[in-house]
């Protein structure tokens, strides 16, 4: 499926890279992965299953039996619809815990690339460029000023029901850039070839706009 093409977008959390890969899917037609979204899946699912969080074996071979579900933008555990659970912040925690393991992240590569389907892929993460598809058209890294981006989280929980606050969100948000950016295997770095966007100070339509512009050269040069 390597003729399909992906368009990749990495950055630390919050910096807006689910935002703008949904509205860049639907403005192509392409189809949409929310790699965060399986590590949010399995740390949920071990949550409910009470499978220790450094159990590296047991938690890899939970991703075996993850029964998850994606449709119309809502997502589904074991048939149960999660789409607002999994965005908890100690779901979010959790993830980021269970991404470090190697043994989990390599049980949910295959996953991944399934997603590659006509007539694209617009993937967002933190290693889809690096990782999980290194010839993508175009790669896109991600970044804003981590005050930037608590606030944006706060907003975002806010909006959703959740309760925040504003300085756990800022060391949450600086212990998860220092884990997801530390770890051995997988870490968060723009990958080779990557435009890098500094979202700070842009609007979400200026961002969705420099990756179509980028795109439609990237299209052209092939
Ligand atoms: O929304 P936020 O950016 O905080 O997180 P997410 O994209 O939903 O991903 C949750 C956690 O999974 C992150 O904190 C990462 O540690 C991890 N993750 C990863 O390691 N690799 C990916 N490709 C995607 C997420
Ligand atoms: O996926 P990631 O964790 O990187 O971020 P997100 O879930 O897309 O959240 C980013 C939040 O910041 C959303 O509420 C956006 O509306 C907002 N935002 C943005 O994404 N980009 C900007 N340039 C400005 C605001």
């Amino acid at each position: 499926s390597s003729h399909i093409p992906v368009i990749t977008i990495d950055g630390p959390t919050a910096s807006g890279k689910g935002t703008v890969a949904q509205l860049v899917a639907t403005e192509l037609g392409f189809h949409y992965l929310d790699s965060g979204a399986l590590y949010r899946l399995t740390a949920l699912s071990a949550l409910y299953r009470g499978i220790a969080l450094d159990d590296e074996q047991a938690l890899a071979k939970s991703v075996e039996s993850l029964n998850c579900g994606f449709k119309d933008g809502d997502i589904f555990l074991d048939r149960e619809n999660v789409t607002m659970s999994i965005r908890a912040e100690e779901v979010g925690n959790t993830a980021s815990k269970i991404a470090a393991l190697p043994a989990v992240r390599k049980a949910l590569v295959d996953l991944q690339l399934r997603f590659r389907e006509a007539p694209g892929l617009i993937a967002d993460g933190r290693d889809m460029g690096t990782v999980i598809f290194p010839d993508a058209e175009l790669k896109v890294f991600l970044t804003a000023s981590a005050e930037a981006r608590a606030e944006r989280r706060y907003k975002q929980l806010i909006d959703k029901g959740f309760s925040a606050n504003m300085q756990d969100l800022l060391k949450d948000l600086n212990e998860r850039d220092a884990r997801d950016a530390n770890r051995a295997v997988a870490p968060l770095k723009p990958a080779e070839g990557a435009y890098l966007l500094d979202t700070s100070d842009l609007t979400v339509n200026q961002a969705v706009e420099k990756v179509l512009g980028w795109y439609a050269v990237t299209k052209q040069a092939v």
